[in-house]
């Protein structure tokens, strides 16, 4: 007999728009030697949108962030127990091709760090690598394309044959975010991203991040609670090694449910 399966609809239901989890962390646990610095946590990074990671320094937030692309794996006294999956693939299985992972899941730094090559082989280095390209028109193509998305073509365009480490360090950012953006990854991680930059190209940084999120789901770490207020759509705090907690961003700043939170929202520690 066949079952059937009854969906209640309900009158009036107003239809939820489909959240998707795109990331996911399932009592995820990190020592360096035999420290721990990370403690079970478990978090699930919704695509298309923006998660804030915040909290005192050395809470761990860049020490989970390197965890979802495996960066990690390039610290030789670093252990991750626990899971992490991208979608349905898990991030830490063996077989996994890590090259391809960090092409899902690209990474900004701190410090801008463009190659020290053209600012047109800055973007075109990831996709040729990663076959993305048949042919220069192709490629062109892209560089354009990337360079537009990051909000850099405009400033750039009559100079791609120039190295990328003359740019200033706002353009420089902008740079390494088409960088990321060229092999079109599902996930961008951002550690800090405007914290050598001035206030101007901190807003540039800012709204490109809203703009992004359209197509990516991203990641950022910040010490800035405005620029986390700003940007993201859910923030996650932490406080030694641990998820405090974590949920929407309008929620998690006006109505924290931990005191811990809400004394670090306020600036009584950190
Ligand atoms: N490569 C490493 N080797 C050993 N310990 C490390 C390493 N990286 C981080 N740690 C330790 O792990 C803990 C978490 O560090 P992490 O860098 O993740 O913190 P954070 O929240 O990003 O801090 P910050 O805001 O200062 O960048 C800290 O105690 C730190 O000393
Ligand atoms: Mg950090």
């Amino acid at each position: 007999m066949q079952q059937t399966a009854v969906v209640e609809t309900g009158v009036g239901a107003q239809a939820e728009p489909a959240r998707n989890v795109k990331v996911s962390a399932e009592n995820c646990s990190v020592f360096y030697g035999d420290k721990q610095a990370l403690f079970d946590v478990n978090l699930d990074i919704m695509a298309n949108e923006v998660t804030a990671l915040i909290g005192p320094s050395g809470c761990g937030k860049s020490t989970f962030l390197r965890c979802i692309n495996r960066m990690n794996d390039t610290i030789d006294i670093c252990r991750v127990s626990g899971r992490l999956m991208l979608e349905n693939d898990d991030i830490y299985d063996p077989a996994l091709d890590v090259v391809h992972l960090r092409a899902r899941i690209g990474m900004v730094f701190q410090k801008p760090n463009p190659f020290p090559t053209s600012i047109y082989q800055n973007i075109a280095y990831g996709p040729s690598i990663h076959g993305l390209v048949a042919s220069k028109s192709d490629l062109d193509e892209i560089v354009e394309r990337s360079l537009r998305r990051a909000a850099l073509w405009e400033e750039v365009k009559d100079r791609l044959d120039q190295p990328g480490t003359g740019l200033s360090g706002g353009q420089q950012q902008r740079l390494c975010i088409a960088r990321a953006i060229a092999v079109q990854p599902e996930v961008i991680l951002m550690d800090e991203p405007c914290s050598a930059l001035d206030p101007i190209a901190t807003a540039r940084i800012e709204e490109l991040i809203d703009e992004l999120r359209q197509n990516f789901t991203i990641v950022i770490v910040t010490h800035s609670m405005q620029q986390a207020a700003r940007v993201s759509q859910r923030t996650a705090f932490f406080h030694l090694g641990v998820l405090v907690e974590h949920g929407e961003t309008d929620q998690i700043f006006t109505n924290p449910a931990h005191d811990k939170t809400r004394d670090y929202l306020t600036g009584r520690f950190g």
